[in-house]
């Protein structure tokens, strides 16, 4: 069996995609079209060639814009219905997506297009595909604490269908302290609670998102290798880190695959978990970055492993779902052994 066939086999959890990341090229032309949204691109090779970018917020600014052609409930449904078609066909059990929804109601797109449309894509995934998902609304940290709390509260009729809360976009000058008191809330509400931190931040920015924050999982978390103290309480608590290779490339915070810290991280013992982050335009879905890394870091099958089971520890599931997936993949890895045999 070869590296590919065996990560396309290989049951997994993805823990780190924006939905807004994944609006493939021809979509995107779609989408606008239906809309009557005017933008600067017409063909999906002028589209592909705009996804270069010198850093996160060079990537924000287009990403950003690029939401303006989801509009409609029918869009957002769209989106994250063909995003888990395209998780399934790599053999993602569970997803974890992130919905940054600021980014659309200040558009003047109602909450409840965006949650809807959300919301009835993965019934739909559940039903016709039995893959399961959760939405995790991520805040942008540009924006004041006080939109944010604003929004937990807007958000109330939702929150039985809401995994938890996140925190993304621009790192830099936007650190995890400055939403101590949202988090607070979303912890005491019942939430699950997560947020990016060392992405382009600093190791200060991680250890805020732990002792601060308070999260259960850090989103990138690369920077933590700069405090070894703080590597090792990440290791001793088993807080998770949702790495982002193609991502943390395209956004040039490594210069190539190569010099990823992924296997440090690994060989630190933190619980390593692989993802896409925006698909769309990072340029693969989350095999594909299990595959950059098997490739560019020399990964032995046993690390594919470790990153599948780790995926499903680290995720928001009941431990039935969880020794499911354990089995799930230990039956993969024994199929793998026959034919090896054979
Ligand atoms: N939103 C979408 N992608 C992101 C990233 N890589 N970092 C922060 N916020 C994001
Ligand atoms: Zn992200």
């Amino acid at each position: 069996m070869t590296p590919e066939q065996f990560v396309a086999g290989l049951p997994k959890a993805e823990l780190h995609m924006h939905i807004e990341g994944s609006i493939e090229p021809a979509q995107f032309l779609r989408l606008a079209q239906r809309n009557g949204v005017a933008i600067r691109w017409q063909t999906q090779e002028e589209l592909r060639a705009a996804y270069s970018f010198t850093n996160l917020q060079d990537f924000l600014d287009l990403y950003y814009d690029g939401c303006r052609v989801l509009v409609q409930p029918q869009d957002f449904h769209d989106v994250t219905r063909d995003y888990l078609r395209r998780a399934l066909a790599d053999h993602v059990l569970h997803a974890e997506m992130f919905l940054g929804v600021q980014g659309h109601t200040s558009r003047g797109v109602p909450l409840t297009a965006v949650m809807e449309g959300v919301l009835s894509a993965m019934e739909a995934a559940r039903v016709e595909d039995a893959i399961s998902s959760g939405v995790i609304v991520v805040v942008q940290r540009h924006r004041s604490e006080h939109e944010a709390l604003a929004l937990l509260d807007a958000l109330r009729p939702w929150y039985d269908r809401l995994l938890g809360f996140g925190l993304g976009g621009a790192e830099m000058g936007n650190p995890p302290s400055k939403f101590s008191v949202f988090f607070r809330r979303c912890r005491e509400r019942g939430f699950n609670v997560v947020a990016h931190a060392g992405e382009e931040g600093p190791a200060a920015y991680v250890r805020e998102a732990v002792e601060l924050l308070q999260v259960q999982r850090l989103d990138h978390g690369n920077a933590c290798l700069d405090d070894p103290a703080l590597v090792a309480q990440l290791a001793q608590a088993r807080i998770p880190l949702t790495v982002c290779p193609l991502s943390n490339l395209k956004l040039r915070l490594v210069p190539s695959l190569a010099a990823h810290p992924l296997r440090k991280l690994m060989d630190a013992g933190l619980c390593v978990t692989v993802n896409s982050d925006d698909p769309s335009y990072f340029g693969g879905y989350v095999n594909e970055n299990y595959l950059a890394c098997q490739r560019a870091l020399g990964l032995e099958r046993d690390d594919m492993v470790s990153l599948a089971l780790n995926s499903f520890e680290a995720a928001f599931i009941t431990r039935e779902q969880r020794l499911a997936a354990f089995r799930a993949i230990d039956a993969w890895v024994a199929h793998s052994e026959q034919e090896a045999v054979a």
